[in-house]
């Protein structure tokens, strides 16, 4: 088994090595030093992989990073591996599972098309669109779960409580509360417009207490700054915000101020990176047979 890692996931994709004791590929990214000045993408196996299961590891967000998915994919079925799964720990445009509007495009439908025409399978996770999506790729694809690699943080940093800050992260939440042997709580959250939340008002036991807040996404960090507030509000000695995925656009970094600490995984490397979902990948591919 070898591991090629698309440059949105080197990090990720070097600790998976570790974890399944497979070989690791480099790429070259750049042509020239500094790429070529328009932006577009290159690639460059550095080793080979006839023959090779291969493990394609590559976030398709920022959009060049999709196009660096594709050619990774295509020259490394054209260098003759023998079976190609792809591990994208977020999948961008992965929104959409649904024509709303006429005319409209189901953008998660779409990537998957384009990842389906040189990989035999295909494992993410924490997909923003609703899970079933998945069932309509044309390869098998699979939702693994980074709230295990959450909740081990959880227990190892001693936290009380865990809170969701809406409906939709309840089953994120309820497995890191597994996993830490922590409690949680959730709330009920109305999205006003993309950069405006508000929140149902309920009681939290969280008096003098150290919570996380944990979402599967942090975008604007909108949802998380409104939760922390009311954490804050309530008593809480102490927030944290968790996530899975940290894409922190615009005014993440201003909105996030109103946390004592901010934790993402690896799927999107950002300096808030602290936990490794490598293990659960790791896992997810072993048991593919
Ligand atoms: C959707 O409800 C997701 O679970 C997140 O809560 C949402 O994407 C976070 O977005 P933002 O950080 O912009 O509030």
């Amino acid at each position: 088994m070898k591991v090629v890692g698309g440059s949105a996931s080197v990090p990720l994709a070097k600790s998976l090595v570790r974890e399944l004791s497979a070989g690791y590929v480099d790429v070259a990214f750049e042509k020239h030093p500094g790429g070529f000045p328009d932006g577009e993408r290159y690639v460059r196996l550095l080793g080979p992989v006839a023959g090779d299961h291969v493990i394609l590891v590559q976030t398709t967000h920022p959009d060049p990073m999709i196009v660096e998915f594709l050619l990774l994919a295509d020259a490394i079925r054209d260098a003759g591996a023998r079976r190609i799964t792809a591990v994208v720990p977020y999948f961008g445009y992965g929104r959409q599972d649904n024509r709303f509007l006429e005319g409209e495009a189901i953008s998660a439908k779409t990537i998957a098309k384009h990842i389906a025409v040189d990989c035999d399978e295909l494992l993410t996770m924490a997909i923003p669109a609703n899970p079933d999506i998945l069932r309509t790729f044309p390869i098998r694809a699979r939702e693994v779960s980074g709230m295990p690699a959450l909740g081990r943080y959880f227990k190892s940093a001693n936290f009380d409580a865990l809170l969701a800050p809406d409906e939709g992260a309840i089953r994120h939440v309820k497995q890191a509360s597994a996993v830490a042997g922590v409690p949680f709580d959730f709330l009920v959250k109305e999205r006003i417009d993309s950069y405006t939340v508000r929140i149902e008002p309920k009681a939290l036991a969280v008096k003098g207490k150290s919570v996380a807040i944990v979402d599967d996404v942090i975008s604007t960090g909108g949802t998380i700054a409104t939760a922390a507030r009311e954490l804050r509000s309530q008593g809480a000695r102490r927030v944290t915000a968790a996530c899975v995925h940290g894409l922190f656009v615009d005014n993440a970094e201003a909105n996030l101020k109103t946390c004592d600490e901010v934790i993402a995984t690896d799927t999107i490397q950002s300096p808030h990176t602290k936990v490794s979902v490598a293990p659960e990948f790791a896992a997810a591919i072993r048991a593919l047979g």
